[in-house]
């Protein structure tokens, strides 16, 4: 085996075993950033929501069933009012909505038994306003397209500037044939694309939800093993006294 002075020279030394400390810190200090970072994302989807294909289908496709309000007073605002309140008030929304009964039959009851929380806590829709609530009584379409066009830009810039260089760190890894390495680095890129047509297709229909699930976890995976594969050869392998003198780039 030639001396590492000499690989140098020779300019084909280039792996993750034999860099130098400093670019050793820096690679490990993103790595490490961007393994919490992509941890801290998968406890978030946990803590909020846990991966459930109903949740997707609604931020997506809406619930076209029928309206926020009816489906909230189907659900966790059912004991707000009493039933016949409660019926009092779908029926309005199955009508149409309208001002007039607005005024005269459901504003009482929002004010009695809605107020105290929709009108004073501020994260909440103020619903003892008739153009708030009205908005509500509106069937569920999902998310709208200049939103989704928005969010699918910011995710796919954001995340594509990661994986550039979570692939370019695993590029000078060692002991992957050239197919292999080429496919790990590319198969982020491709669940990120997979990811986000997810989301336009599921907006259309929502059998697609599932492609979404996929998608996360697939480029999470493709992520972790570089992530990981790239520590190791940094710190794991010198330390057990492996050298190299492969050229990661060109061989
Ligand atoms: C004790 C406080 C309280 C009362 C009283 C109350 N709500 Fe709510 N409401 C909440 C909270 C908290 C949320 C958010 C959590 C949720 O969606 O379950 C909410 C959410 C909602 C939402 C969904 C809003 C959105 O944009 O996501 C609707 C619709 C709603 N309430 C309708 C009603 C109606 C109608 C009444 C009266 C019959 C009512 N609420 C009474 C506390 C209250």
């Amino acid at each position: 085996m030639t001396n590492k002075t000499e690989n140098r020279n020779m300019g084909s030394w280039i792996n993750l075993l034999s860099l130098s400390i400093p670019v050793k810190a820096l690679f490990t200090g993103y790595i490490l950033a961007v393994g919490i970072g992509l941890m801290m994302a998968g406890a978030q989807v946990m803590l909020t929501h846990g991966i459930s294909i109903d949740d997707i289908v609604y931020s997506y496709y809406g619930n076209r069933s029928g309206s926020k309000l009816e489906a909230k007073l189907n659900g966790s605002m059912k004991d707000k009012a009493t039933a016949e309140e409660n019926l009092k008030i779908i029926k309005w929304i199955a009508n149409g909505s309208d001002e007039h009964t607005w005024t005269k039959t459901i504003s009482p009851i929002v004010e009695a038994k809605c107020s105290t929380c929709h009108a004073n806590i501020a994260t909440l829709p103020n619903i003892t306003q008739y153009e708030v609530i009205k908005e509500l009584t509106e069937i569920d379409m999902g998310i709208n397209v200049t939103s989704l066009t928005r969010i699918s830009h910011i995710h796919i810039f954001g995340i594509a500037f990661i994986f550039f260089f979570v692939g370019f760190i695993f590029s000078f890894a060692i002991g992957f044939s050239h197919w292999l390495k080429a496919l790990l680095i590319f198969t982020p890129f491709a669940f990120l694309l997979i990811d986000v047509s997810a989301w336009w297709l599921t907006r259309l229909d929502p059998a697609f939800a599932w492609m979404v699930i996929i998608g996360g976890f697939g480029y999470s995976l493709a992520s972790t093993i570089m992530l990981s594969t790239s520590l190791y050869q940094m710190w794991i392998m010198p330390w057990r006294g492996k050298s190299s003198n492969v050229n990661a780039w060109f061989d």
